[in-house]
């Protein structure tokens, strides 16, 4: 099922070292998962810094145990070692990835806009582009290790995805019209990753804050609320807090805060995407 690839994108595994400036890089033509790549290698004490990088994922997931649909040679699939010293509220990281990955985007495909759907969903025209899977471990209360995995739809096409996800899903060349280089968003998408998790903290900062605000696909939107153990709510989505909790105001009763759960919307049905 893994199986390690010596060149990515035309670049050997050395020349993607220098280019990234980092000693631990590793290539799969396919893998189960990158995340899943990068568990083990933390476990097995990997340096924070060190990527996977697959072409295609066999087993490639999404949030919830969801499937990422991973075809080979169409999206990035990456996945980054992180070793913070602390993570004050993890809640915050795939806020802070998923911003990351959408200036990343942004950057790398002119003229497209990425938006952010709470909690770790990228949005392009409505459609979803990618998602940021964060996985962890943890001893007394401080992580050992942080994999921040992201998944970006490059090259697909309408076409190129499961019947039930062709109305919700896009891709960064569907969006510009053009292709885009998934080693061009790599380089992009690391130092932004590394940036955004370099010092994690409790709350967002004004900056940040706004930032995603701007992104904020939720924001105003009607939506149904899903919490684990929970009925489900109608409502609006009312924007994001500095904990990194989305503001729900239900159709009755007052605002609540929410820490986990999942929104969905008109736009974005599908349960598994
Ligand atoms: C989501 O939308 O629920 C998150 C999707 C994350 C997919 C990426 S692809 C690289 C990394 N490896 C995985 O198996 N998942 C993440």
């Amino acid at each position: 099922m893994n199986h390690v690839a010596a060149d990515w994108e035309g670049h050997s595994v050395e020349e993607l070292k220098d280019r990234w400036r980092r000693s631990h890089v590793y290539l799969y033509s396919q893998a189960d998962s990158t995340n899943t790549r990068a568990k083990h290698l933390a476990r097995s004490g990997s340096m924070p810094g060190t990527i996977v990088v697959a072409d295609a994922q066999a087993a490639g997931r999404g949030i919830a145990n969801r499937r990422w649909h991973s075809p080979a040679g169409s999206g990035l699939y990456l996945s980054l070692i992180l070793r913070p010293a602390r993570v004050p509220n993890a809640r915050l990281i795939p806020l802070l990835a998923g911003l990351g990955a959408a200036r990343a985007a942004e950057r790398t495909a002119a003229g497209v806009r990425v938006e952010l759907k709470w909690p770790n969903d990228l949005i392009v025209n409505d459609r979803k582009l990618g998602g940021v899977l964060v996985e962890a471990s943890w001893a007394a209360e401080a992580p050992v290790w942080l994999v921040i995995g992201v998944g970006i739809n490059v090259h697909l096409q309408t076409a190129d995805f499961p019947n039930e996800l062709q109305s919700v899903a896009t891709s960064l060349d569907a969006a510009a019209g053009r292709r885009v280089s998934r080693l061009a968003l790599a380089d992009a998408l690391i130092p932004e990753l590394e940036a955004a998790c370099d010092v994690l903290p409790e709350r967002l900062d004004e900056q940040r804050l706004q930032r995603i605000a701007q992104r904020d696909w939720l924001q105003n939107r009607r939506c149904v609320l899903e919490r684990p153990g929970d009925e489900r709510l109608s409502g609006v989505a009312a924007g994001i807090g500095p904990d990194g909790a989305l503001v729900f105001i239900p159709d009755t009763g007052p605002p609540v805060a929410v820490s986990v759960g999942r929104v969905r919307t008109d736009h974005l049905l599908t349960p598994d995407y």
